[in-house]
């Protein structure tokens, strides 16, 4: 049987909600991944040290015995952010970046930014701390086509933002198109991007084969074909500006399967690290895989590479279609279909 042995990977974008669902979201990031980094559109949303630090300790109390894994904070943008609030975070061990929502852009981004020129001295700041910016990259016209979003968020700001911060870290997350993928390669080396397993692996017909799919909606939306195989190209290219971030992202099954609006986001932390293997192996390039997931993001964070291994088998095997969710169900992706690699539940210690 082909087996693949990786350093452990880290997600570097993740949705893990809170309450009772993190009874769900927490086992199933622990188990492949050693860190996360923790996006904070909570309702309300993270906005302070003081709260992100409370949320670390409830993800925490929901860490499986044994397990090591650590939860890395983020503060949401607002426009009352101030340059204290970056100060005190920048201070925190346990926080590590900042994520900005444009307000209207997806989930819980009612409190994001109106204006991202204002947030100016709220960049000065973090450039100065050397606190990495998270972006949600989209435009949030309501007349500008959705499937253009992303595109023109590029022209209309990230090129800018780049320009006036040029030691600012920046990640472009959950990266869609080609042009999102041209930028990132020719900015330079403290712009990354993430990439999701489901952006590799579908595109925007596959979300109406056979009638609409609302498991397949998220936020930014799945685009055309020639836009995944250039995620995919970069993704299997060794630079270490793509890396991974899954953005699983959580929803009850009544506000997927919703006649008046799906929620936006697919729950892909059951099987994250086997997607990403198959989109790589059906790439031809499944020895890439280890510098995405493991190596480049800690890279670019500035952090250890992790010391544990993990290992993958081509040894198909079926995730339940529903998984329980606070009161709730959930609906996993590929729930109720084969899933061709698995995971070896051991973790090794390195040699
Ligand atoms: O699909 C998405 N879901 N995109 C986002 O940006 C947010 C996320 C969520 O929180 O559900
Ligand atoms: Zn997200």
């Amino acid at each position: 049987m082909q087996t693949i042995t990786l350093t452990q990977p880290d997600d570097w974008h993740i949705h893990l909600r809170d309450g009772d669902y993190l009874a769900t979201t927490v086992p199933d990031v622990a188990r492949y991944f050693a860190r996360a980094i923790v996006m904070p559109n909570l309702t309300p949303p993270v906005t302070t040290a003081a709260q992100a630090l409370k949320y670390r300790d409830e993800i925490l109390a929901h860490r499986p015995k044994g397990s090591a894994f650590e939860p890395l904070m983020t503060l949401y943008l607002t426009d009352q952010t101030t340059a204290d609030d970056i100060q005190a975070a920048a201070l925190s061990p346990a926080i590590a970046a900042c994520k900005l929502y444009p307000a209207g852009a997806t989930t819980n981004s009612e409190a994001g930014i109106a204006s991202i020129t204002n947030l100016y001295p709220i960049f000065a700041a973090m450039e100065q701390h050397q606190l990495p910016l998270l972006l949600h990259g989209e435009v949030t016209d309501p007349s500008t086509d959705i499937f253009d979003r992303e595109r023109l968020f590029i022209d209309q700001y990230l090129s800018q933002l780049v320009r006036e911060f040029p030691e600012l870290k920046i990640v472009f997350e959950h990266i869609t198109t080609r042009e999102a993928v041209q930028f990132v390669r020719d900015a330079g080396p403290l712009i990354g991007a993430t990439i999701t397993a489901h952006h590799l692996l579908y595109d925007r017909t596959a979300m109406f084969q056979g009638g609409l799919k609302p498991i397949l909606y998220c936020l930014p939306v799945l685009k055309r074909d020639v836009h995944r195989a250039a995620l995919l190209e970069a993704a299997t290219s060794a630079n270490p500006k793509f890396f991974i971030g899954t953005d699983s992202a959580p929803h009850p099954r009544h506000q997927k399967e919703n006649a008046c609006g799906c929620a936006a986001g697919c729950y892909t932390a059951a099987c994250a690290i086997e997607l990403y293997a198959e989109a790589f192996s059906q790439a031809g390039q499944i020895e890439k895989l280890e510098g995405f997931a493991s190596h480049f993001g800690p890279d670019f964070y500035g952090l250890p590479r992790n010391a544990h291994t993990i290992t993958l088998e081509a040894s198909p095997w079926t995730l339940p279609e529903t998984l329980p969710f606070g009161a709730d169900a959930l609906m996993p992706l590929r729930g109720g279909e084969l899933i061709q690699w698995r995971l070896r539940t051991e973790t090794q210690q390195s040699a």
